[in-house]
């Protein structure tokens, strides 16, 4: 009982870490006049996020941008067609004009000391509307997105209103890395703001592929065919442990990550990736339950144990391997990554095709010897497709 308390206790404090990161979640934003729109993004600096809704039959978007800003500030959202910062940016500005009333107004920059007025976008406006409520403004607009594309240039800036127009931003920090690129289309985003998103799903990347994808199955090629041998008791055993336990540590974190980011992004959702990540954490957490509640060796009830832990574990295993090529195709990094950790896995199913080839001479030969010596031992056949165990 005591052994099981423990790993319980260790579950609710994981989950204690990982429930706060799945409430941020910008879907749970609401706007007035029952605004809905199927995607968000956090944008990730500035305290900005934008949601929008996509219109494939004319290649329009309604959009909301909300930004954290002093009400004697303004905010602004631009759609940058021909570059990738403030000159030739399509702007939508929000702040309080000299008679107090918050106001939208659109201006493309042309160059760095603009005065601001409203005037006509490269591109046409269907609606602008602004409001500023709990230190924040939010700004409504349809635009139609220019040439067509889905994948745009974005934007985004706040700073300081005199004489009821906005004339002016801080020059250093976020202020000047708050531009990227938006998919209108998937929602994904990339960019300064998105990099460090990216960057963080490159970790995630980095951390579940080797976890999960590698020294999982790395620790059950030790187990299986390592123990085969005399001299590798009980080595084996220990090796095996550290390399599963260190796996489900480095990919417990991976995970997390990955939930948190799942969380943060948009209304896309990658489903089928982050279920198979989600019952991966809940299997590899019942392996890491499992070797503490393990039966001895000679206790009757080993074989179901045995039967159970390899299932689940090559179960794991095999989902691993699944979700890290369905990672690859959301992630969609360079194809040399691809065909990185199509070679690591390759090599281990070959080393372990080369070990189960040289290995079963010696468990049958070991198995007719033990079975010579008795017909009922305790080291009967194996019914369960792994093979005997003659050490553990
Ligand atoms: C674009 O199409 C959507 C429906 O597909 C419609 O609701 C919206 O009003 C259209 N927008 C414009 C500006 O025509
Ligand atoms: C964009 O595509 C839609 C549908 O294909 C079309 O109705 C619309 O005129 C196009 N707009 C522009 C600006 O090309
Ligand atoms: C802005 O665009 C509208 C319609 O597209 C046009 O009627 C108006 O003259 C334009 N204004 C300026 C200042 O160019």
């Amino acid at each position: 009982m005591a052994a099981f308390m423990r790993p319980a206790i260790l579950l609710s404090f994981l989950f204690s870490l990982i429930l706060p990161c799945l409430a941020q979640n910008c879907l749970s934003d609401t706007f007035s006049n029952n605004r809905l729109y199927t995607l968000c993004s956090s944008l990730g600096l500035l305290s900005a996020t934008l949601h929008w809704t996509y219109h494939p039959s004319n290649g329009t978007a309604d959009i909301a941008y909300v930004a954290q800003q002093e009400s004697s500030g303004f905010v602004a959202w631009a759609i940058n067609p021909s570059g990738s910062d403030m000159i030739g940016a399509n702007s939508i500005l929000a702040f309080h004009d000299s008679a107090g009333v918050v106001t939208a107004i659109t201006y493309e920059f042309s160059n760095y000391t603009p005065s601001v007025r409203d005037s006509n976008l490269s591109f046409r406006v269907y609606s602008r509307e602004a409001e500023y409520s709990d230190g924040k403004y939010t700004i409504y607009a349809t635009v139609a997105l220019p040439g067509n594309r889905t994948t745009l240039n974005t934007v985004w800036q706040a700073g300081q209103v005199s004489g009821g127009v906005p004339v002016s931003h801080a020059l250093s920090g976020d202020n000047i890395k708050s531009m990227g690129s938006t998919d209108f289309l998937t929602g994904e985003s990339s960019g300064s703001g998105g990099s460090s998103r990216l960057h963080r799903k490159n970790i995630h990347g980095v951390l579940d592929a080797v976890s999960w994808g590698v020294l999982m199955p790395l620790g059950a090629i030790i187990a299986r065919y390592l123990k085969v041998f005399k001299w590798a008791d009980p080595a084996w055993f220990y090796l095996h442990v550290a390399c599963q336990c260190s796996a489900y540590i480095i990919g417990v974190a991976g995970w997390g990550l990955g939930l948190k980011l799942g969380s943060e992004s948009n209304g896309i959702t990658y489903d089928s990736h982050r279920n198979i990540g989600i019952a991966l954490f809940c299997l590899a957490t019942l392996q890491i339950f499992a070797l503490l509640l393990r039966p001895n060796k000679k206790n009757k009830y080993r074989i179901y144990w045995n039967i159970y832990h390899h299932s689940v574990g090559y179960c794991v295993i095999i989902l691993s391997i699944v979700n890290i090529f369905k990672g690859f195709d959301i992630l969609d990094p360079a194809k040399k990554w691809k065909r990185a950790y199509i070679a690591v896995i390759a090599t281990l199913g070959g080393i372990a095709l080369v070990l189960e080839a040289v290995t079963w001479p010696i468990v049958l030969k070991r198995r007719s010897r033990s079975s010579e010596k008795s017909h009922h031992g305790a080291n009967g056949a194996n019914v369960y497709g792994g093979r005997q165990n003659q050490v553990a």
